[in-house]
């Protein structure tokens, strides 16, 4: 396994006492080596969170993250440059991935320079990076004078800089147009099926489920269910959906069963054979008598 998260906590303080927030709650996530992932969720599900977590940018209350075998959570100063130096990580904001002063090539430079990886024509490939994301003209200029867009384009090129074995992305097409989203979309595939380059991506965006190997949902801070392509099937929309069940026996039922239980708060669970059943309990007297009330009504 390439990374591995056990029960991820993280709790943010509060000023106000008693008010502190659990944005993760207890996740588990498991990465091989050369898979693509996405992990999709609404705005607030824990998204970034999750990946300030995995890029050792900040710690979790509780859990772990283990990197190739070596706990993240306890390395040293030393050990985390080693880390960010394997891993291209590109932060959701641009003001966290550029730098202002410099022009859009020297950003992609400074990670070659700084971590001191041996990339051999370094300039060359840090243009071919710009000209790959559709940037050939905008080398020479600063982050301001680019659009959100095109920010977020030079910021994947800096996370590439530098060849990384994993590659973590907060939200890389939020700021673009549906068909440059489509040409991100197909060169993280390349990068990952001609480089072998580890790809997590967490999003809103659902159109990268029909991409990835496997696509987790994200909800609540914790990871709800999974896709990825039904065996024997080519068509990258034909994906069957599972229901993640947490180490202490949580599941989160998937929206459609939820709705059909509506004022249902227990059910018995039966092991037949193979199979186990979900067996509602019938309805909270109380719910039941609103109900018959509003018929009547
Ligand atoms: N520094 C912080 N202090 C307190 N609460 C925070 C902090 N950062 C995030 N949160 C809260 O934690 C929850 C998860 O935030 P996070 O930024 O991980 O969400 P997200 O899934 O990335 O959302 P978005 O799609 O809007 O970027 C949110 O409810 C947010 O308000
Ligand atoms: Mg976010």
């Amino acid at each position: 396994m390439l990374l591995e998260c056990k029960d991820l906590i993280k709790i943010y303080p509060s000023p106000v006492e008693g008010l502190n927030f659990p944005a993760l709650r207890g996740l588990h996530l498991s990465i091989k080596k050369g898979e693509l992932i996405s992990i999709i969720g609404p705005s607030g599900a824990g998204k970034t969170t999750l990946l300030r977590l995995l890029s050792a940018y900040d710690q979790p209350s509780s859990g772990e993250i283990w990197y190739q075998g070596r706990l993240i959570n306890q390395f040293n100063e030393s050990e985390i440059d080693q880390y960010r130096n394997d891993v291209g990580i590109m932060y959701q904001s641009p003001r966290d991935n550029l730098i202002w002063e410099l022009s859009a090539l020297d950003n992609i430079l400074f990670p070659m320079r700084y971590w001191g990886k041996f990339i051999p024509n370094h300039k060359q490939r840090a243009r071919e990076l710009l000209d790959r994301l559709g940037l050939k003209g905008k080398e020479s200029r600063k982050p301001a004078h680019l659009s959100g867009g095109e920010q977020q384009r030079v910021a994947i090129a800096v996370a590439l800089a530098n060849e990384p074995t994993l590659l973590l992305a907060d939200e890389p097409t939020g700021e673009l147009d549906s068909v440059t989203t489509a040409k991100i979309i197909d060169y993280f595939k390349e990068l990952n099926r001609e480089l072998g380059i580890t790809i997590c991506v967490v999003t809103h965006d659902r159109r990268f489920s029909s991409m990835t190997d496997r696509t987790y949902k994200i909800q609540d801070g914790r990871l709800t269910s999974f896709q990825f392509p039904k065996e024997g099937v080519t068509t990258a929309t034909d994906r069957e959906e599972e229901a993640i069940i947490d180490t202490d026996g949580t599941i989160r039922l998937p929206d459609e069963v939820l709705k059909q239980l509506q004022g249902v708060s227990s059910a018995k669970v039966v092991i037949k054979g193979e199979k186990i059943e979900i067996i509602p309990s019938r309805r909270d007297k109380r719910i039941q008598n609103d109900d018959e009330g509003s018929e009547q009504e």
